[in-house]
């Protein structure tokens, strides 16, 4: 059964990995949908039918306003994932989500996509600035009007932060940044859309903060990743382990360059300790299998759609 006939739902961030997954599987199950796109990234929307963009940013009052009139739900998936201060991530991670919810009307439901990081809000300007996203959304809307995700990494067609490090392994060198006890969960972007998909279809499990993963128990060590990869590509992967004080070391060169260039990094002295970080492991889909939704992608699998 699909959703069709349910209503417009406001979207943001579909011009990149994971909206434009969310975006394509709310479309397939009969959503109307409205896009907040930034001028020049229409490029990277992919072609949707039941759509109408909205050229803007979080940073448009009138904008959003436009975005969100007569919505029932707005998915809120737009985020700064790559930067260099602290401002950099909140202007988008919290200036914007405050933006969003004063342009709200008082019946909007709110998804809110946040992201595992926000667990642990010292280790890096991203983690900070995702957890204070949080607690606006908390703080501004009560519980039957919101629901929060927290995706552990995410991966499938059109990632552009860990693919590079997917290829590297896939050529059969792994350079791994944590140490060899990290261990981490993963999730198929194709899960996630799901799963947003599934929470609004309906008001159950709102109200919650929920961490969903691919539903390997435990989530997975450096080692068992390498062991797939090798899998795919019928040969062994040899593993080298960066010490932490290199990967805080080329962190500190990278915020060095982009101070130079202009550029937002993805490594920087933050994302190191993130790395580093020994448990990044989800707590689960207890509350999320409890309404209907579950992961049905799992590594293997996940990877081939991946890697060429
Ligand atoms: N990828 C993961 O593994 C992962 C894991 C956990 C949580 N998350 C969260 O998931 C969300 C999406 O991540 P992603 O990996 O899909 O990142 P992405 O590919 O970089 O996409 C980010 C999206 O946000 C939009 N955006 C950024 N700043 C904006 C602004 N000021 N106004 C309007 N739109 C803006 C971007 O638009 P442009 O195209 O115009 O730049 C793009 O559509 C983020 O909130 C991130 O924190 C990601």
């Amino acid at each position: 059964m699909t959703d069709a006939g349910r209503g417009t739902v406001a979207l943001t961030g579909a011009s990149g990995f994971i909206g434009a997954a969310i975006a394509r599987h709310l479309i397939s199950r009969g959503w109307r949908l409205r896009l907040l796109v930034r001028p020049g990234s229409q490029a990277r929307l992919p072609s949707l039918p039941a759509t109408r963009v909205i050229t803007g940013s979080l940073a448009d009052p009138m904008v959003l306003k436009q975005l969100l009139a007569g919505a029932q739900a707005l998915v809120h998936c737009a985020g700064a994932v790559r930067g260099l201060t602290r401002a950099d991530f909140d202007r988008v991670n919290v200036s914007g989500v405050q933006a969003l919810l004063d342009a709200a009307d008082d019946a909007l439901r709110v998804v809110h996509i946040s992201s595992l990081a926000a667990r642990h809000p010292r280790l890096s300007h991203y983690a900070a600035s995702k957890r204070a996203g949080e607690q606006l959304v908390q703080t501004c809307l009560p519980p039957a009007r919101r629901v929060i995700l927290r995706p552990p990494a995410v991966y499938g067609p059109g990632d552009r932060e860990l693919r590079p490090l997917l290829d590297r392994i896939m050529q059969g060198l792994a350079l791994i940044p944590a140490p060899r006890d990290a261990r981490f969960s993963l999730l198929h972007v194709n899960d996630l859309a799901t799963a947003v998909a599934c929470l609004l279809s309906g008001s159950a499990a709102w109200g919650c903060t929920h961490e969903p993963d691919d539903g390997q128990p435990g989530g997975y060590a450096w080692q068992d990743l390498l062991a797939a990869i090798a899998r795919l590509r019928q040969g062994s992967v040899r593993a080298l382990t960066v010490p932490g004080p290199a990967l805080s070391a080329l962190g500190a060169c990278n915020e060095l360059l982009a101070r130079l260039t202009g550029r937002a990094p993805m490594l920087t002295r933050g994302k190191a300790r993130e790395l580093r970080w020994p448990d990044w492991v989800a707590t689960g889909n207890a509350s999320l299998l409890a309404i209907g939704w579950r992961p049905v992608i799992h590594l293997d699998q996940g990877l081939r759609d991946t890697l060429p």
